[in-house]
């Protein structure tokens, strides 16, 4: 598949089969999530892979949706603060880095025929709580990852490429 291809074949999907996911498409997704850059090549980051009932019970209180308590997995993205690059000028990069990370991890979910969807709007302090993350360690992001239902996805729609772009 061309990435164009795998890019259009992304959604954010809320709505998950019951189905496993085979361990050999977690560890190709895994093994493109490492492979992404970062800022100095610090890497300041850890990407927890919620499996367990229990586990996603504790997460799911984080963000209480029942489309995101039937996906197989919960990967969480993390920061490391303090072991990430800061600008001169003070500009913090640690969001950066781990929102790169999180895009490889979800573009290879999706050429695996796999559906995710970034989620931000968590309670920050019970989803630290639920996977008893040390204080450097902070959650910018997280997604469920399985079979999707196909129709659990809403219909895209992008700003046309005049309105974001400009050639100066
Ligand atoms: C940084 C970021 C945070 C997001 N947080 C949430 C969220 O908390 N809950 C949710 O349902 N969707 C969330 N989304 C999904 C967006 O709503 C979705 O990507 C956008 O509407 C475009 O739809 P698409 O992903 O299907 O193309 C988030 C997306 C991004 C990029």
């Amino acid at each position: 598949m061309k990435l164009i291809d795998i890019i259009n074949s992304r959604y954010s999907y809320r709505g998950y089969l019951d189905r496993n996911v085979e361990q050999e498409k977690i560890d190709y997704i895994l093994e493109c999530a490492r492979l992404a850059p970062s800022a100095k090549n610090l890497q300041p980051w850890k990407i927890y892979i919620v499996k367990s009932k229990e586990m996603k019970e504790r997460v799911c209180q984080a963000y209480a949706r029942d489309w995101l308590k039937e996906a197989p997995i919960i990967a969480v993205f993390v920061g490391k603060k303090g072991s990430n690059w800061v600008r001169r000028d003070g500009e913090d990069y640690l969001m950066c880095d781990v929102t790169i990370i999180t895009d490889y991890f979800v573009l290879a979910a999706t050429e695996m025929g796999l559906g995710t969807c970034y989620i931000a709007a968590f309670d920050r302090e019970k989803l630290k709580e639920a996977l008893n993350l040390p204080e450097n360690e902070e959650p910018f992001l997280m997604t469920p990852l399985g079979y999707p239902k196909k129709e659990a996805r809403r219909e895209r729609s992008r700003k046309p490429l005049p309105e974001i772009v400009e050639e100066v």
